[in-house]
């Protein structure tokens, strides 16, 4: 008796509690038979967030959305369907018969749904204490399992532990934006989003495609414009770049205190925390804040200082690009350096409490490097601009360097921002840390102009006397050794002026001086005797313009005799040039000259022989790639990049080879590699480039960069291109087809981004070095891959230099830049086969094995 009257007692409470459960007792979670109607909310365990319908200003749109719990102003941090609201009708949200979280309306229309694309069933949508509202399988032994989840997908505000960044799962760079205005969640005009292309990816703050605000590069304690969204007090925050992601996050170390970082639909950046006893959000810091928070307030090489009037103030060594503009208090199109770089003597000025440049776009990092070897290396590249510590934490380590312009610098007061360090030329680098640097007060300002133009002045007597007595010395050389001058080909003449001659010797009815180098002259006889008469068993190959042989001296050694063809016409300007400019290179990557044979007709240079021959003739021969390891194949790499960059700028001229390409890459006993053939290589100028040579087109189609082969313009970067592809030639063993192909097939470029892209860059490995144990250099593989795109890719701009390409193969753990689309990475190019080879439109299967002369139809 005493039993039933239990059960009944237990079946009464039972029964009464049934019908008002779902509303009294706080649920997390929405399961396939328990779903959330407009009159109901989860709550977190923890009782933070609530989650549930709302309707803005009791509009007749219905939004689901998150909220915290115990904020007495409610206050919405994620909305589900910002961009499709249910209108005039109540909402339900469950879990779909695909097990996705859905949204719909009292008809049973979809207005919303997770994205989820897998078939999983069985699915729950928890709302957790972090505020995340998560799809996960019901049993799963990993909770942190998720199909999806509403961090993925912020509205306007970034909660503790959300992510803003980029994800390989998923694909997303996930962003906040704003909401159009204070009742309306739907996405409005302002975004705050990473950039993630550049080897130190920036947060940008947009209206729409217009840049508003920079946050600087992440700096490892915050981003170094941004100083608010940064770690700071109760605020860890933490930068992390991975090939699996690149985000900002943050963490608060106190679960109660509320803290966000919204982008508000007017506009601004706000970092706040909520205090319950105001009931307000309190805004510890917004950007844009002022003037100098603005993006390009100042433009190029300028820094913007909020205490200066006018804010803007070009560096040292430079002047403003719009003098009028800048007057007018309109810094915008930045400054233009007047003192040029000379490279060798070039020094650095320090600026202090500085917001970095951007970085986006040529820059590079390398985490493992001290401030002195950053310095070294930026010493060492004429095209440094500038260089710093990529992390200023602990007293400072790593590097970040700048090859291009410095853009939307700004500098802070003392106490925030860090040093930086630009290359002016020597005249204006830091003198005992003084006049260089700026950034005291007003009276400093004065000071410092007074001393300036002291100094100014001292250094236009010195430049004027330096160049009274240059023009002396160069009138009297030239009064002494001006017997003959080549005829080079437009733009270069003036060039060979640069070499000086005497030393008469009879040449073709010129009149050839050498000064500076003595080059042995063979005799005719010599050579015909080392070559047994140019039997054809010592060819070696067949150039352009004639024919190699192999010799033996009558004292043993061996030689390499290149005979150039006696009718070829231009032959004979290659020739000369070639002799020019050989004779004065020395570097172990350069194949060595020897000396040259003159005798009526024949031309001939003598050259060291290399054992191995070119590596042409190794690696695309089946049964001889396989003796290239991958040490070897990377060796081979470096030396090229190191024999370019010495033609670049490390010798005494600018030298652009114009021809570079597996045959003309020759291996010695050892396998290391040598550049040869400087038939078509061009001198250049100190500060000359880029030539324009409209008149022939000379190269291989395969290497040639696009805007070489259709608009005959040739600069340092289409060398790059060049090696780029004999990078990627390398790695992979296979030869890239030219651009003439008519069908659509893939070359060589066009494979290797595309499985790059796809993240199977490893997959380019030649096939005879995967037998053996390779994943060890499978990161030295994937560099090597990288920075033969970045090579390769359409816009000479963009492309790296030479010093730039051996710190990025030198240097491990370096992230270097994501490469953009390669030129010519389609088989085929309307344009281009209609220009340049009408004559080549047959099958012309040898053609991109040899040198080829094209004239231009332009
Ligand atoms: C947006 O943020 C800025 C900076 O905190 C503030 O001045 C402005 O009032 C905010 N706008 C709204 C609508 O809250």
């Amino acid at each position: 008796m005493e039993n039933l009257i239990k059960l009944h007692g237990y079946l009464f409470w039972y029964l009464l509690l049934i019908p008002t459960l779902t509303i009294a007792i706080p649920v997390d979670t929405i399961t396939p038979t328990q779903p959330l109607t407009e009159n109901q909310t989860l709550v977190s365990a923890g009782d933070l967030f609530e989650l549930g319908f709302f309707r803005p200003d009791n509009s007749g749109k219905l939004y689901v959305g998150i909220w915290y719990k115990r904020i007495s102003v409610k206050t919405i941090v994620w909305v589900a369907n910002r961009d499709k609201p249910v209108r005039n009708s109540s909402g339900i949200l469950e879990i779909g018969e695909d097990g996705n979280i859905q949204l719909v309306d009292t008809t049973g229309n979809p207005m919303w749904s997770s994205s989820n694309q897998s078939t999983a069933r069985n699915t729950v949508a928890q709302l957790l204490d972090s505020g995340n509202f998560v799809l996960r399988q019901e049993n799963d032994e990993n909770p942190g399992n998720y199909l999806w989840q509403s961090f993925d997908y912020p509205t306007d505000t970034l909660l503790p532990g959300m992510k803003l960044g980029w994800d390989a799962k998923t694909g997303r760079n996930r962003y906040v934006s704003s909401w159009k205005s204070s009742t309306d969640p739907s996405e409005g005009d302002y975004t705050f989003k990473l950039d993630i292309n550049g080897s130190s990816p920036e947060a940008y703050l947009r209206n729409r495609d217009k840049i508003i605000h920079r946050s600087g590069a992440w700096n490892g304690v915050r981003f170094s414009g941004a100083p608010g969204i940064g770690t700071e007090g109760f605020i860890a925050s933490s930068f992390v770049k991975t090939k699996q992601e690149i985000y900002y996050t943050f963490e608060i170390q106190n679960r109660t205190l509320y803290s966000r970082l919204l982008v508000n639909h007017t506009g601004y950046l706000e970092r706040s925390t909520w205090i319950e006893a105001n009931r307000i959000w309190n805004v510890f810091w917004f950007g844009p804040r002022d003037q100098c928070d603005y993006y390009k307030e100042c433009g190029t090489f300028a820094i913007c200082d909020t205490n200066d009037s006018p804010v803007c103030e070009c560096l040292v060594g430079f002047k403003p690009r719009n003098q009028q503009a800048w007057d007018l208090r309109d810094g915008s199109e930045g400054c233009f350096r007047y003192h040029e770089l000379v490279c060798e003597t070039d020094g650095f000025l320090t600026l202090e409490y500085m917001k970095l440049p951007e970085t986006t776009t040529a820059a590079f990092v390398d985490a493992a490097m001290s401030l002195d070897e950053c310095k070294e290396m930026c010493v060492r590249d004429c095209f440094c601009t500038a260089y710093t510590n990529s992390n200023i934490s602990g007293g400072g380590s790593g590097c970040i360097i700048w090859t291009a312009e410095l853009v939307d610098m700004r500098r802070f007061s003392a106490g925030s921002g860090q040093p930086f360090y630009v290359r002016v030329a020597a005249s204006d680098a830091d003198k005992n840390g003084d006049v260089a640097t700026t950034g005291d007060g007003d009276s400093g300002k004065t000071k410092k102009i007074i001393l300036g133009c002291g100094i100014t002045l001292g250094i236009v007597l010195f430049l004027l006397f330096v160049f009274f007595q240059l023009k002396r010395r160069k009138s009297v050389r030239v009064n002494n050794r001006r017997t003959t001058e080549f005829r080079g080909e437009r733009g270069g003449d003036h060039l060979m002026n640069a070499i000086a001659i005497s030393n008469k010797r009879e040449l073709s009815g010129e009149t050839i001086t050498t000064d500076e180098f003595e080059l042995p002259v063979f005799d005719l006889s010599t050579i015909v005797m080392a070559t047994d008469n140019f039997a054809n068993a010592n060819k070696l190959g067949q150039g352009g313009f004639g024919s190699v042989y192999k010799g033996i001296l009558v004292g043993g050694e061996e030689i390499a005799v290149k005979r150039l063809s006696k009718n070829s016409g231009q032959g004979v300007e290659e020739f000369k040039n070639e002799l020019r400019l050989i004779a004065r290179l020395q570097h172990r990557n350069l194949v060595r000259l020897l000396g040259c044979c003159v005798d009526n007709e024949e031309k001939m240079l003598v050259y060291e022989y290399m054992e191995n021959k070119s590596l042409d003739s190794i690696l695309f021969n089946k049964h001889k790639s396989s003796l290239l390891d991958w040490k070897t194949r990377f060796n081979i790499i470096c030396g090229i990049a190191r024999g370019l960059l010495y033609l670049h700028q490390d010798s005494r001229f600018r030298i652009i080879h114009r021809d570079l390409k597996a045959s003309n890459i020759l291996l010695d006993k050892e396998m290391n590699p040598k550049i040869s053939d400087f038939g078509m290589a061009r001198i250049f100028g100190g500060d000359e480039t880029e030539a324009n040579n409209t008149i022939r087109v000379v190269g291989t189609y395969g290497y040639m960069s696009p805007e070489y082969a259709m608009d005959g313009l040739f600069s340092v970067k289409s060398d790059v291109f060049s090696f780029g592809v004999l990078v990627l030639e390398i790695v992979t063993g296979k030869h890239n087809r030219g651009f003439y192909k008519q069908n659509n097939e893939e070359n060589l470029l066009g494979l290797a981004w595309r499985l790059w892209r796809e993240r199977r860059g490893l997959e380019l490995r030649d096939s005879t070095m995967i037998s053996e144990a390779y994943s060890e250099w499978d990161d030295q593989v994937m560099r090597s891959i990288q920075v033969g795109l970045l090579c390769v890719q359409e816009k000479a701009e963009d492309r790296p230099n030479m010093a730039t390409v051996m710190f990025m193969l030198s240097s491990e753990g370096a992230l270097l830049p994501q490469p953009k689309q390669p030129g010519f990475c389609l088989g085929n190019n309307a344009a281009i086969t209609n220009s340049s080879s009408s004559n080549h439109n047959h099958q012309t299967l040898s053609l991109n094995q040899l040198t080829v002369t094209a004239l231009h139809g332009r």
